[in-house]
């Protein structure tokens, strides 16, 4: 497994393997990575001839400076998960690498990119935009691997390549899950034990609400969850809502949309630790 840092070298190395006719898979990450994104990376190598990962901790994404110190980095311990997982390349660049000048693009893709996570954090999505699409211009890959755990993440990227044509095979991957329902992220390294366990209420009460669905209507399904997670102390419900899986707008009734899918964001522990979800209805 090669790993490479700059703009130049990853070109270089991805024209031989053009060259030699080999489909190319990227799995876009910003490191710290566990058994989520090693189901990406193992998917990508089941389907692609050659698998470039990337790990970059992109600022240009984080509105919050505290929440950009804090990320984990740990790239030896990911490139030693990397190799074992059959990663071909793993292309880790500098922030001066990625953005020798200021990236001044904007996206806006409204109301996919203004809801939940949008209106929550300002600026997130159009700084996805900027890395996913330079990732996608830099490595030029036949598909690339994103996590439904980011279940908006995911509809804005599909809007980003569908605006700027970009010929890229988008492969939305399940959520990966600890033994507890806890979704994997790397933020949960940030919890302690205690809270951690405190945390896996947010995958049970939502695994329990697709039941109690069943029978009650979404705004006491939605009221069900808020006030179920909200007495339990450790966790703070942000935003939970329940979305068209396509326009991600607020439906109203269980008839509003074929595809319907909760998304929540609950703040957890002293620290505290923000942590998202997401479950489907139908
Ligand atoms: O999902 C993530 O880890 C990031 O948002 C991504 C897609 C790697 C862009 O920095």
């Amino acid at each position: 497994m090669k790993v490479v840092s700059s703009v130049v070298e990853l070109e270089a190395v991805l024209a031989q393997v053009r060259n030699e006719n080999k489909t190319i898979g990227l799995v876009p990450t910003m490191g710290a990575l566990h058994e989520g994104h090693g189901s990406l990376v193992k998917r990508c190598v089941a389907e692609n001839d050659y698998t470039v990962v990337s790990v970059f901790v992109n600022p240009t994404q984080f509105n919050d400076k505290n929440d950009l110190n804090n990320y984990p980095r740990t790239l030896d311990a990911d490139c030693e998960m990397l190799q074992a997982l059959g990663a071909d390349l793993v292309f880790a660049p500098t922030v001066e690498e990625v953005y020798p000048e200021p990236d001044t693009r904007s996206f806006s893709y409204p109301p996919i990119d203004t809801v939940m996570e949008g209106a929550k954090r300002p600026g997130h999505f159009n700084g996805v935009c900027q890395i996913v699409s330079k990732l996608f211009y830099m490595v030029c890959p036949d598909t690339a691997y994103f996590g439904e755990k980011d279940f908006q993440q995911i509809a804005v990227i599909r809007a980003m390549v569908k605006d700027l044509n970009i010929k890229v095979d988008l492969r939305p991957c399940p959520i990966v899950r600890e033994e507890s329902g806890l979704a994997m992220s790397s933020r949960n390294t940030l919890l302690t034990p205690a809270e951690r366990q405190v945390a896996t209420n947010i995958s049970r009460c939502l695994f329990e609400s697709v039941a109690y669905a069943k029978e009650h209507s979404v705004l006491e399904t939605h009221n069900h969850v808020v006030a179920q997670l909200n007495e339990i102390p450790g966790l703070e419900v942000e935003y939970f809502q329940i979305v068209d899986d396509m326009s991600l707008l607020d439906v109203h009734s269980w008839a509003d949309a074929q595809g319907i899918v909760g998304c929540i964001t609950v703040y957890c522990g002293a620290r505290p630790v923000r942590l998202i979800d997401n479950i489907r209805y139908k």
